[in-house]
């Protein structure tokens, strides 16, 4: 389908610089979650990747062909791509089936074809019987299978999402958590997918790119980065981490708060903090 290469990409809004000399590759048909806190640069990773932004400095590839750099700048449109995004941002004057079918109306595409592949699609996604209906009278996540509709219905090879589940209610994230993972799957596109879920990076991701104030900290499968933390940022922000005061003396560590112990053979003796994972994996410090 497409791979995407970022070599170098910076990105400042004025004097702040919020990406950092991004340099990375996302390969064909991986499926990339970017996971960190608010403001650590992921829309702006997407935007960029999508030809929203330019960059400050740095190239973007495509398969290899350059897309963005020097004085190269394909728009957004010509980069074989579908986005969605955390609103439904479905237009809200346009039926179910007119919303789907833009992109390939933009295209031009003859209208027979339109309607055989919209309603393909509308099928795919479940949403036939709603084809005559207004977004304002859709569920969230009714409209979130219409945006994802119209993302996938030019048959990009690229689909990116930024935290598309999070207006949604529990049940329906894990419900449509399955059905991205279905389509990443049965259509082997690539997905960047952003979220500061932690467990639905774990659930849906090949690899895991853990960013913070525009720096990659970390890029692992799901695995590594919750068993093997790079650093204290990838691992407080990875484990619902608990920090607990304690004690530490004789080879253990009393805690404040429960009075049961913890094995402890480090240098610490005294007053210490614990940062305990819900694996009872634990850091003392
Ligand atoms: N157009 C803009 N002009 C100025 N600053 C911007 C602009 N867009 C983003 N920023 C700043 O860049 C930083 C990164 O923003 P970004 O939207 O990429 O964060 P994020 O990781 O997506 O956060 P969230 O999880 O809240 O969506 C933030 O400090 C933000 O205020
Ligand atoms: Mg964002």
């Amino acid at each position: 389908m497409a791979s995407i290469a970022l070599k170098n990409v910076s990105k400042s809004f004025g004097r702040t610089e919020v990406l950092k000399s991004l340099d990375t590759v996302f390969g064909d048909g991986e499926f990339i979650t970017l996971l960190g806190p608010s403001g650590c640069g992921k829309t702006t990773t997407l935007r960029l990747i999508a030809g929203f932004e330019r960059p400050s400095g740095g190239e973007i590839y495509v398969n290899g062909n350059l897309v963005c750099g020097g004085n190269t700048f394909v728009p957004p449109e010509h980069r074989g791509m579908g986005m969605v995004f955390q609103s439904y941002a479905v237009w809200p004057h346009m039926n179910v089936f007119d919303n789907v079918a833009y992109p390939l109306k933009i295209m031009k595409t003859p209208g027979p074809e339109i309607k055989d592949r919209v309603e393909e699609m509308l099928e795919e996604m479940g949403l036939s019987e709603y084809e005559k209906r207004m977004p304002s009278e859709l569920s969230g996540g009714q409209q979130q299978r219409v945006a994802l509709g119209r993302a996938l219905i030019s048959e990009p090879g690229v689909l990116l999402c930024d935290e598309p589940l999070s207006n949604l209610d529990a049940r329906l994230r894990e419900k449509m958590r399955f059905e991205i993972k279905e389509i990443h799957e049965k259509r082997g596109i690539t997905v960047v997918y952003v979220t500061h879920d932690l467990s639905e990076a774990v659930h849906m991701s090949d690899r895991i790119y853990v960013l913070n104030e525009g720096v990659v900290q970390q890029v692992g499968t799901p695995t590594d980065i919750y068993r093997h933390p790079a650093n204290d940022f990838v691992k407080a922000f990875t484990g619902d981490v608990n920090f607990l005061e304690g004690v530490s003396e004789n080879g253990k560590i009393r805690l404040d708060t429960s009075g049961s112990f913890l094995d402890y053979d480090g240098p610490l003796t005294g007053p210490v903090q614990v940062a305990i994972r819900p694996d009872a994996d634990y850091l003392v410090f």
